[in-house]
């Protein structure tokens, strides 16, 4: 028997027990004859005790181990002594008294230290090394966290009559809006499979297939621009439904994280159940962005109306030209220095404003670079609108309504970090519905789906497509939690003249829609049901659960920034014998 116990287990409940452990050692000292080893597996750790009495085999391991041998000790559970106890370490009321100890094997130095989190090195030591950043404590529990939320989420779509299916992932191009990983065929000279960006086509034509309720931890491909919320692979739980409106996959999937999140996360607070609604439409205006972070308020305010007539030119010409004047109220922060206000505005115009106007409330009147162009009427009327109060900073953006909602729902992140303004135990999940149908690509002057092709336009918009697609509106909805998308998903065609409508407007060639989707086509044809379904990020969601800055950290081996694996080496050269079987030829 290799062990009989794990090492984090141990509890004074265990004392006078006699126990087998393996594991790796985490730290060893010697106090003149006691040597102290700290043994640690994936469960925890624990202090090993070592008398001078015991066997010469025994105490010549003790001398010569090193940070991560792995050791097999056997050996006497005992409390510690009163005053001994360490109320930092889950087994701290404990220490097992060594009988024997034998090494199992010896270890390298490592490159880094792996039972601290301080003095880390860069990230891609620790990528290249990741078998051994992994052993730390923190991405041990990030692991484990994963497993549970996945877990929980099997159990409660099972529970719920879903079922699991794998889907392919050699297919064919689904698009989601990222370029696609294609792989070529050794059997079909100059042809090639797509790696899916998401299972999207599948899962509808399991739908098709009468499954009802699908659900899959599926993995995504996707070859685009990497950041910290996003990996060229990553997780979804992804999800269908039948027979389905908006609200009933809405429905499913709130009770679904509304369980979980006591259950692996305990410590976070969900901000308010029901979850809040908000069109597209509402976020944009009320946050400048359709992902907003809800943990605290400091909405847009639109003063455009008590600007009207303004003497100041730059607020005039701002609404002369079409535009609008909003505002933010950073509370308790009419204090700032000169140099942070530059510094805000810096970011302003990093985000494209070409200003940045703001006025201090103090106990004397307003301050700042506003101050001498606005009426006392317009203070107070910007005042009573916004519930600013004396020691707030009231910041303006004026120009097209596009900038000044990016500049100051930009601002208003760059403000809560500064301040402090969000609780990072506070998860604030909402709805954001009603997107518009299509984006106008200025770039390649033609309309792109807003979420994908496979959207359902909401019914009562269908006779606005040859007058004024912009405003058509979708049946798409994402789920945000602060300042994230955590999710995306729609309700879909199931019409084939609507669908072809769509291509159409999106310009796709007759030709081409049916090389790419001749398939979907055509088994829409054979008695599609209505459905829908939406796709949660897994990756995200864990990072804000386990507290981590991006969603590297709880992936075990993640891509690095550049979308290298460092360690092992990918993407690399191939031998030529295996281009040649591919009919391929580096240029
Ligand atoms: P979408 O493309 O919006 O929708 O993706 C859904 C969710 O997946 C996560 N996500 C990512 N996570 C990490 N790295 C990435 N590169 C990445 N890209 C996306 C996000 C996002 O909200 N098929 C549709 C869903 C549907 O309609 O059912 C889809 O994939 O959390
Ligand atoms: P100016 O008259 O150009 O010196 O601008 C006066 C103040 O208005 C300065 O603080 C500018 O940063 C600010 N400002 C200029 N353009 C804008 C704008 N489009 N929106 C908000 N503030 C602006």
């Amino acid at each position: 028997m290799y062990r009989t116990h794990t090492c984090g287990e141990l509890r004074a409940g265990h004392a006078g027990q006699t126990v087998i452990l393996a594991g790796w050692v985490n730290r060893r000292r010697d106090h003149g004859g006691v040597v102290f080893i700290d043994l640690r597996d994936r469960s925890g750790h624990v202090q090993i005790t070592i008398n001078p009495d015991l066997s010469k085999e025994t105490l010549d391991v003790a001398a010569d181990v090193r940070f991560e041998w792995v050791l097999q000790v056997e050996g006497l559970v005992q409390r510690r002594p009163a005053g001994n106890e360490n109320p930092n370490m889950a087994t701290g009321e404990i220490e097992v008294i060594a009988k024997s100890i034998a090494a199992l094997n010896q270890s390298r130095t490592p490159p880094f230290m792996v039972n601290t989190d301080n003095d880390l090195p860069d990230e891609n030591t620790r990528l290249k090394y990741r078998y051994l950043d992994l052993r730390r404590e923190r991405m041990t529990r990030n692991m484990i966290l994963r497993h549970k939320v996945v877990k929980f989420m099997r159990d409660y779509l099972d529970q719920k009559g879903f079922i699991e299916i794998e889907t392919p992932i050699l297919f064919k191009a689904t698009p989601e809006g990222a370029r696609d990983y294609i792989v070529p065929s050794r059997l079909y000279p100059g042809q090639f499979y797509a790696l899916p960006q998401s299972p999207q086509q599948l899962k509808q034509l399991l739908m098709v297939a009468g499954m009802d309720k699908y659900f899959q931890i599926a993995r995504c491909f996707r070859d685009e621009d990497l950041r910290g919320d996003r990996q060229p692979e990553f997780t979804q739980l992804d999800l269908e439904m039948s027979f389905v409106h908006r609200d009933d996959v809405l429905e499913l999937v709130e009770g679904l994280y509304n369980a979980m999140i006591p259950a692996v996360a305990p410590h976070k607070k969900i901000k308010s159940v029901p979850w809040p609604k908000l069109s597209y439409r509402e976020a944009m205006e009320k946050y400048g962005t359709d992902k907003p972070d809800l943990r605290f308020g400091m909405e847009l305010t639109d003063v455009s109306d008590v600007f009207a007539n303004s003497g100041f030119k730059v607020f005039k010409s701002a609404l002369e030209t079409g535009g609008v004047v909003k505002c933010i109220v950073a509370p308790k922060a009419a204090d700032m220095s000169r140099k942070e206000v530059d510094a805000l505005t810096e970011s302003a115009k990093g985000l494209g404003a070409k200003g940045l106007a703001t006025l201090a409330v103090t106990g004397e009147g307003v301050k700042g670079s506003a101050a001498k162009f606005v009426t006392e009427e317009e203070v107070a009327a910007v005042k009573s609108r916004t519930g600013a109060g004396v020691g707030d900073l009231i910041l303006f953006a004026a120009d097209e309504r596009a900038v000044v909602n990016k500049v100051l729902g930009g601002l208003r992140l760059i403000l809560r970090d500064q301040l402090n303004l969000a609780d990072k135990d506070v998860m604030a999940f909402a709805w954001i519905v009603d997107f518009p149908m299509f984006a106008w690509n200025e770039e390649e002057q033609r309309w792109d789906a807003e979420h994908h092709p496979f959207t359902m336009p909401q019914l009562a918009d269908l006779d606005k497509f040859d007058t004024d697609p912009g405003s058509i509106l979708s049946d798409a909805y994402d789920m945000v939690c602060n300042g994230y998308e955590m999710a995306s998903g729609s309700i879909r065609i199931h019409r084939r003249d609507i669908q072809n409508k769509i291509f159409q407007m999106l310009g796709h060639s007759d030709e081409a829609i049916k090389a790419k989707f001749g398939h979907m086509l055509e088994a829409f044809e054979y008695g599609a049901p209505p459905h829908g379904g939406m796709a949660p990020g897994i990756d995200r969601l864990v990072m804000l659960l386990a507290d981590e800055p991006n969603i590297r950290e709880v992936i075990a081996f993640p891509k690095n920034q550049t979308g290298r694996d460092v360690m092992a080496d990918a993407p690399s050269e191939v031998e030529p014998r295996q281009l040649k079987e591919l009919h391929i030829q580096i240029r």
